[in-house]
């Protein structure tokens, strides 16, 4: 059985005594405490699950001291005790944040049915944090980097997760990892039950563009489907709305996406009832938004909508200690795949790999690794097992040469077929 923390602060010292002696009986740790000063500080070193506070105290309210732990320790359970002439401060006090309140003179059954109530409220709240920690851990899948650029992204992406309704734009070259960390931020977030909805904006035929994105009533227009259709918008209510490619909308679609932003309001094609969703917009794109929004070619208003945070992905060039953890990464990833026996990479492929000039990013070394591991027998990865034949190419970096770039063009549909990452199996899926 958990032994739960308890926190008493009543000025009484006779009130103190009897409900820690009566609390203590129960197996409860007790603690007891004369003002809401003195339990301020024992919080400072450890927590307790739950605090009964009596509401007249000397100095510090029982109310402000409720207002200040729910706003430091949002999680402490408040149970505020009152004599009976107090009720309405209490009642009123409630808003707060107060789990329950108890009249003076305390009956002791009413008291204990009242924590164990509170008690299975926080060990479900732990449960569903474990399960989701545990769901996490095993889908999701592995967001490798070790160096500082890519450590900074995360710290990043797990604060602005939290929020259920920040805009988020992703901005980074192709295969830096865009679409991982919008992932990353739905899973995250208090929306990861709700779906995790994708919208290619590159791939929409521009006059579909609306009735994609916003659905439409039957019959909105010839060859509409008869019994109408819920748009992209829509079917992301409670979750995330990810826009990749965002830099490629259309400027009517740009156009119809602002509006909607601007008050979280659309209509459904051929509709005339107004509707609202409750979803966090994610955009990505691998283009210079700036140089698009100079030349005429995106919004800036839209711009200043979607990029309430701005997440920049550096290439893996300007990240050259992340290159070996995720090449292994990889490696360990393919060899179960193909059932191989895999374990090391050769010194001289972690060099190659090192001074290479990654212009397709960690897509082209995930690719590379999955090419070495399929076609290789191990248990070292060689240098000549990755498809490049190294020359120094002046910045003092390996390059390619023609004949593995053509090779790896020839294999590149298979290399990227059927490629699903692995969770992270145990590890942080970060
Ligand atoms: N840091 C990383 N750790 C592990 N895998 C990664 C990492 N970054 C990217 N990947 C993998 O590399 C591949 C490319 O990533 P992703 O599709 O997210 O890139 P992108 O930035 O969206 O690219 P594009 O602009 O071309 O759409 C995916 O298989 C992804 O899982
Ligand atoms: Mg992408």
């Amino acid at each position: 059985m958990i032994a739960y923390t308890i926190y008493i602060v009543d000025d009484e010292a006779v009130a103190r005594k009897g409900l820690s002696l009566a609390l203590k009986k129960k197996q409860y740790v007790v603690k007891a405490f004369e003002s809401a000063e003195k339990v301020f500080d024992a919080m400072e070193n450890i927590l307790p699950d739950l605090i009964l506070m009596d509401v007249g105290l000397p100095g510090m309210s029982g109310v402000e001291a409720l207002k200040r732990i729910k706003k430091r320790f949002p999680d402490v359970i408040v149970i505020m005790i009152t004599a009976y002439e107090d009720v309405q401060t209490v009642v009123s006090a409630m808003k707060y944040g107060a789990y329950e309140y108890i009249v003076k003179p305390i009956q002791m059954d009413a008291l204990l049915i009242i924590l164990r109530n509170a008690f299975d409220s926080i060990s479900m709240r732990k449960e569903i944090q474990n399960l989701h920690d545990k769901y996490l851990n095993e889908n999701l899948p592995c967001f490798i980097g070790e160096s500082n650029l890519i450590q900074d992204v995360i710290g990043v992406v797990k604060k602005i997760a939290k929020s259920p309704d920040t805009s988020i734009l992703i901005q980074g070259e192709t295969g830096t990892g865009k679409e991982l960390i919008a992932q990353a931020i739905h899973y995250r977030s208090p929306n990861f039950q709700g779906p995790l909805i994708t919208v290619n904006c590159a791939a929409i035929p521009r006059d579909l563009v609306e009735s994609e994105l916003f659905g439409y009533e039957k019959g909105a227009f010839s060859g509409a489907d008869q019994s109408g259709k819920i748009g992209m918008v829509e079917q992301a209510h409670e979750g995330t709305l990810f826009l990749d490619e965002v830099g490629d909308l259309s400027a009517e679609a740009q156009a119809k996406l602002l509006r909607f932003l601007e008050n979280g309001e659309y209509y459904r094609v051929g509709g005339t009832q107004k509707h609202t969703v409750k979803t966090r917009i994610v955009a990505a794109t691998n283009k210079d938004l700036s140089g698009l929004i100079a030349d005429g070619q995106f919004r800036e208003d839209l711009y200043f909508r979607l990029a309430v945070v701005k997440i920049e992905i550096p290439s893996l060039n300007e990240r050259r200690d992340d290159i070996l953890p995720i090449a292994k990464h990889f490696l360990l990833e393919f060899s179960r795949k193909f059932s191989k026996t895999f374990t090391a990479i050769d010194p001289e492929a972690e060099e190659a790999l090192k001074q290479y000039v990654w212009t397709g990013n960690v897509r082209e070394l995930r690719n590379m690794i999955e090419r070495g591991t399929l076609l290789a027998e191990g248990p070292t990865l060689k240098v000549k097992d990755l498809g490049f034949e190294t020359r120094n190419n002046g910045n003092g970096r390996h390059a390619r040469s023609n004949k593995a770039r053509h090779m790896l063009k020839k294999n590149h549909g298979l290399l990227v077929s059927s490629v699903i990452v692995a969770g992270c199996g145990g590890g942080v899926p970060f």
